[in-house]
């Protein structure tokens, strides 16, 4: 006689975490630190939340490195964060490879510096068959430029006669992937997190986070840490979401 088991999966389990990774400058700042300083702590804190989410069993981690609106900071500031990119995904890739994290960049990759882009490709490679946790880093990236991009790509589409007659919104998230250099569309969000106090988007995910849960917290981000993250999971199991429904209880 067969048996099967039945393994209860916490709420969070698979879930897609989006986290806009804020305050590294004022970190530093608080201390006497220059900003760059702060973003080194920023990918420590970065590495820790990584194996966090896995421990945690979340299925999706998308991480907010650098907007495309980020090129508007000085000069020294982009070209410091352009070489701590790089060589984070250089090293960051091995942990991720150790961990059965796959690492993939959304974003644009036109203007990022050849050796950085070279990188990311390099890291994607050597990541590709890990299955533990779906890691996407944004870079250069802009959710507004990125839906603007794919409703061309549809325009195109419809042109050649190859798209379908109506826009459904599957077919929008394919177009969305692509322009981002999604390997294939990801689930909605269901938890946006922002760390540093502020409590906006940044044009961050906007359509993906139609139905997101949003926490903010005061906490800088190279101080934000697995007991936070845990607490942002307790706040999110313990909303009820609708999805413009009513709730369960008058439901039934
Ligand atoms: C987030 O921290 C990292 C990036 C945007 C690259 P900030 O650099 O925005 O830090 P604050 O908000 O100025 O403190
Ligand atoms: C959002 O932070 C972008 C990242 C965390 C990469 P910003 O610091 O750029 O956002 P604003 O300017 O405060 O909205
Ligand atoms: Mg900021």
């Amino acid at each position: 006689m067969s048996r099967t088991s039945t393994v209860t999966l916490p709420p969070t389990s698979g879930i897609h975490v989006g986290i806009i990774m804020d305050g590294n400058g004022r970190w530093a700042a608080s201390r006497g630190l220059p900003r760059s300083a702060g973003h080194h702590a920023g990918v420590r804190t970065a590495r820790a939340i990584v194996e966090s989410a896995v421990r945690a069993g979340i299925g999706t981690l998308t991480l907010y490195a650098f907007s495309s609106d980020n090129w508007s900071r000085p000069t020294p500031e982009v070209n410091a964060l352009m070489r701590l990119l790089r060589r984070s995904l250089h090293t960051e890739s091995k942990r991720c490879l150790e961990n059965g994290v796959r690492l993939t960049i959304v974003g644009r990759r036109d203007r990022l510096p050849a050796a950085l882009r070279a990188a990311i490709a390099d890291a994607e490679a050597v990541t590709a068959r890990c299955r533990n946790l779906h890691l996407r880093v944004a870079i250069d990236y802009s959710s507004r430029d990125g839906i603007l991009l794919a409703a061309e790509r549809y325009a195109q589409q419809i042109a050649r006669g190859v798209g379908p007659d109506s826009l459904t919104r599957e077919h929008f998230g394919e177009l969305l992937a692509e322009v981002h250099h999604d390997p294939r569309p990801v689930r909605d969000v269901d938890l946006l997190i922002r760390t540093g106090g502020e409590q906006r988007l940044s044009d961050f995910m906007l359509w993906e986070c139609a139905y997101a849960e949003l926490y903010f917290t005061s906490a800088m981000w190279p101080e934000f840490g697995e007991d936070e993250l845990r607490q942002a999971l307790r706040t999110f199991e313990s909303r009820e979401r609708r999805f413009g429904g009513v709730p369960a209880q008058a439901a039934s």
